[in-house]
């Protein structure tokens, strides 16, 4: 298991999204961009035109984390606009199987991401489908919200499924991860984190990432692989 650290831009300044990426690149492993689109959640940010001129802006590879309806019509669109890695949400989807195989087929990575009431037991049977696990710890939508430590137990169940399958699957967490709960996420077997406010929040956040990544690899379980 190796710490990834993904900057989220929803706590970025929307008017200098590619000076904010910038200044991650070199440190972050990962750029997280959250398409929320009014139905799925009741926020909109930003879509596929956004994801292409980032591409553009910024070396770092973008992680494009879809909080809409229908990601079975849409989530090719943000590979072909740059996205390195499409996670979509297993509650909006139709067919996560043939969303995944079109995502990996057009030359990205493919995530699923559980919201926080959706059980990881209805989802094992696909993940060999996937690249990525998301498993939400806090409700999709916001920034800013309070970690839910509760989620823990999943990304645990996560773990030891992967343990003792074949399936290579990246366990992401998303929402709330800041100094005080990357640990806890960690030694519950998380090795992708997602963190918004505490990055672009902080008054250096090249360092906040740096940070971060310590304590994540400090925290990692001895021996984990
Ligand atoms: C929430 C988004 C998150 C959000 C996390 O729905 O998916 O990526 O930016 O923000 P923080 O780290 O502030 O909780
Ligand atoms: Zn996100």
């Amino acid at each position: 298991m190796s710490v990834q650290i993904a900057p989220s831009i929803l706590s970025a300044d929307f008017a200098r999204l590619a000076d904010e990426a910038k200044t991650l690149e070199g440190t972050a492993d990962w750029l997280h961009v959250d398409v929320m689109d009014y139905h799925f959640v009741p926020n909109l940010t930003l879509g596929a035109p956004v994801v292409e001129s980032l591409r553009k802006a910024t070396s770092l590879p973008l992680d494009c984390h879809l909080m809409i309806d229908d990601p079975d019509r849409w989530a090719v669109s943000y590979v072909e606009a740059g996205a390195a890695n499409v996670t979509f949400h297993a509650e909006a989807a139709r067919d996560v199987v043939a969303t995944a195989r079109a995502i990996r087929a057009a030359g990205a990575r493919a995530g699923l991401a559980l919201k926080p009431a959706t059980a990881f037991d209805d989802y094992r049977e696909v993940l060999p489908e996937f690249d990525m696990l998301l498993v939400m710890t806090v409700e999709p939508g916001f920034g800013g919200q309070a970690f839910m430590a509760e989620m823990m137990p999943k990304v645990a169940q996560a773990r030891r499924f992967l343990r003792d399958s074949d399936a290579q699957l990246w366990i992401q967490v998303d929402g709330g991860v800041a100094a005080d709960t990357i640990e806890i996420c960690a030694r519950a077997g998380a090795d992708v984190f997602v963190a918004g406010s505490a990055v672009f929040g902080a008054h250096d956040p090249a360092r906040a990432v740096t940070a971060l990544r310590e304590r994540a690899q400090t925290a990692i379980p001895s021996g984990a692989s």
